[in-house]
């Protein structure tokens, strides 16, 4: 293993400030002699503190710097350690019950006996940084504090793009603020003398810890994305979402984004897709030319904040301050303005490298470059029909470089929802676009979706499996809990958002995408902001209400009327196995599922009944 040539970055690390608040000192030093690191050291958020924390990355042999962008690096983790680990993480609330079917639990007592056991010692020959941050606005009513401590100085620049770090959150706690405690180590201590690894972690063992009750996460082994940047999944998903029941509000898997019209007018719209289908690319897309006028603006590609505001409306914030995009697929026709995110300042988990000091990754450019480096850090063998990147390939970009960010995005009010869409990854079945009849067929739609897996989890790719709201991985409590919350929301609101379902993946008999997406997608967001606001018009399906073909702007695309009708038509055999298989979802959670749930299969199953083997629009085209 190759010895650190520069040891001197290391050193001079001293912390800057002193924290003032006990409760979090006491913390601090509990943990220290629990862990036993050689060093303490509290972040400040400094761009002083992130570079030298960069260079001691390259002296690692951790970072390399790019040369073709400026301060960026790229980096290979352990080929063991690539994605969010499902089976490896944990609700642990006081009960079984409460964590819910779709959440894997173990009793408090007995995982903090498990993880005391297994973490004693476990930032031996490493240095533990302190990382005050906040999730959201400095100073918004809706935003939370939280404090990670950890042993990854990898996490602790990407937390730096993340999130707001530093002295200013621990100035804004005082002495007694409330803060999450979130507690996170690769699990690789280095006995005296031993060399580091490029990308510590524990390749075996792995825990991502949750007590909902306690408001804390304890993460071990991993150092890669969710599970290591603990401010995203971890809290502002599975704790935020427990916090947002109690609470009366919403912590959601959703971009947040603005859509401006000719006259100047805008919406926002939040968006609730799976992982790696599709979110970063809808947050920042570019209309097509011909819809002139038209505008998106980002407010965030991944996580949304929601409260209703005194007026009886909702308002979202995006708790985070940057991107941890994924990277293939992303080129300069599909997202113009994430490649113009990740010019400089950005962070790259595991894409190629080229000789001249560039990132490569499928689907960039066409060609391959020579004598690429792949994502295992060796020269790439193009017979071996292995990929340059890996599939779940990152980048970490500051939001503040997106040349389409939302001049509101930080805006501690938050921003008004006016419309609220759900999207899984379906090759059949889903239409490209409809609208739920009222806020509890949204709520049905949303609770039921499926969607085929991806690369951004360890799982069987391409199978189908209801993700409801794309919160299955990220739920802090009983999913039927969490469904019921969001009914009894929409009961607490004069007139909550319409909700709507897309799917931009329906393929045709011979796996070809059937919708060209992208930037396409504004076709079908034009017609959705324009219908909440009754100037366009729709016809009623056996699932909800659909547009014509002629009430989307199709100026400057080819796409006809039979490839419209194929793209929204209703398969009644295929809707049948789709409503089974939401029994069977429900029947899982069949202790805490809402009673209207069970009403609202019949209806849909009593209009699908009868309708024709090929429900579609276009009715002259019928074919029974
Ligand atoms: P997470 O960060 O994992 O939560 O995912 P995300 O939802 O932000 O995913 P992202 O936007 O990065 O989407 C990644 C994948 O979706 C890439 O493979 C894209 O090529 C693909 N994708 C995005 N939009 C479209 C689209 O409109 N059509 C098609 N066919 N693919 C799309
Ligand atoms: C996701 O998987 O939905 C992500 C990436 O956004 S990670 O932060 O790694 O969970
Ligand atoms: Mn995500």
């Amino acid at each position: 293993m190759k010895q650190p040539q520069n040891m001197n970055a290391t050193a001079t690390l001293k912390s800057s400030y002193t924290c003032t608040h006990s409760g979090l000192n006491d913390w601090v030093n509990q943990l220290k002699s629990l862990y036993q690191p050689d060093e303490v050291y509290w972040c400040d958020g400094s761009k002083q503190e992130y570079d030298q924390m960069c260079d001691m990355l390259v002296d690692k042999g951790t970072f390399i710097r790019l040369k073709k962008r400026p301060n960026s690096f790229a980096c290979f983790s352990d080929p063991s350690d690539v994605a969010r680990v499902e089976d490896r993480t944990y609700i642990c609330s006081n009960t079984k019950e409460d964590a819910g079917p779709t959440n894997n639990w173990v009793d408090p007592d007995e995982m903090k006996a498990t993880l005391q056991k297994l973490m004693a010692g476990c930032m031996k020959g490493r240095t533990m940084y302190v990382i005050p941050y906040c999730m959201g606005p400095l100073g918004s009513p809706i935003s939370q504090i939280g404090v990670e401590i950890t042993d990854s100085e990898y996490v602790v620049v990407n937390m730096h793009i993340m999130t707001r770090v530093g002295k200013k959150v621990v100035d804004l706690l005082g002495s007694n603020g409330e803060f999450v405690k979130c507690v996170h180590t690769v699990g690789a201590p280095l006995a005296a003398g031993q060399a580091d690894v490029k990308w510590p972690c524990n390749p075996t063992v792995k825990y991502i810890v949750h007590y909902p009750e306690e408001r804390s996460i304890v993460s071990y082994g991993s150092g890669y994305g969710g599970n290591a940047l603990l401010g995203k999944k971890c809290f502002a998903l599975r704790i935020a979402s427990v916090m947002a029941r109690d609470e009366g509000w919403l912590a959601e898997h959703m971009l947040i984004l603005g859509v401006q019209n000719p006259e100047g007018e805008k919406t926002y719209v939040a968006a609730a897709f799976p992982s790696a289908c599709g979110k970063t690319n809808f947050a920042m897309l570019i209309p097509p030319k011909e819809l002139n006028g038209w505008k998106i603006t980002t407010v965030g590609d991944d996580i949304a904040w929601i409260k209703p505001g005194k007026d009886g409306k909702l308002y979202a914030i995006n708790p985070e301050a940057g991107y941890f995009g994924v990277a293939p697929g992303t080129n300069v026709k599909s997202n113009p303005n994430a490649m113009k995110t990740v010019e400089s300042n950005t962070i790259f988990t595991n894409v190629g490298v080229t000789p001249d000091g560039d990132v490569w990754w499928e689907g960039m450019t066409k060609e391959v470059p020579k004598d690429i480096i792949d994502w295992h850090g060796k020269n790439w063998d193009p017979a071996s029909g292995k990929p340059v990147a890996h599939p779940n390939a990152r980048f970490t970009a500051p939001a503040s470089q997106n040349p389409v960010l939302d001049p509101d995005w930080e805006n501690p009010n938050g921003v008004l929802i006016g419309a609220i869409i759900f999207g899984g990854r379906r090759s059949t079945t889903i239409p490209l676009v409809y609208q739920a009849h009222n806020w509890n067929f949204g709520v049905y739609l949303a609770a039921t979706m499926g969607s085929e897996m991806t690369a951004a989890a360890f799982g069987e790719l391409g199978k189908v499996r209801r993700d409801p709201f794309a919160m299955l991985p990220f739920c802090g409590y009983h999913m039927g809990d969490y469904f019921n919350h969001w009914l009894q929301f929409g009961r607490n609101i004069p007139n909550p958002p319409r909700i709507f379902g897309v799917n931009w993946f329906r393929k045709d008999e011979s796996g070809n995408f059937l919708w060209p997406g992208f930037g396409d997608n504004m076709r079908v967001l034009k017609w959705i902001v324009e219908k909440i606001k009754g100037k366009s018009n729709a016809v009623e399906g056996p699932i909800g209400w659909m547009p014509h073909y002629s009430d989307l702007d199709w100026t400057g695309l080819s796409f006809s009327v039979q490839q419209f009708d194929e793209i929204m038509s209703i398969e009644r055999e295929q809707w049948k196995t789709e409503l089974l298989s939401h029994a069977e979802l429900f029947e899982r959670m069949y202790d805490r599922l809402p009673k209207e749930f069970i009403f609202m299969r019949e209806l849909l199953l009593s209009s699908l009944w009868r309708s024709p083997k090929k429900w579609s629009l276009e009715p002259e085209r019928i074919d029974n």
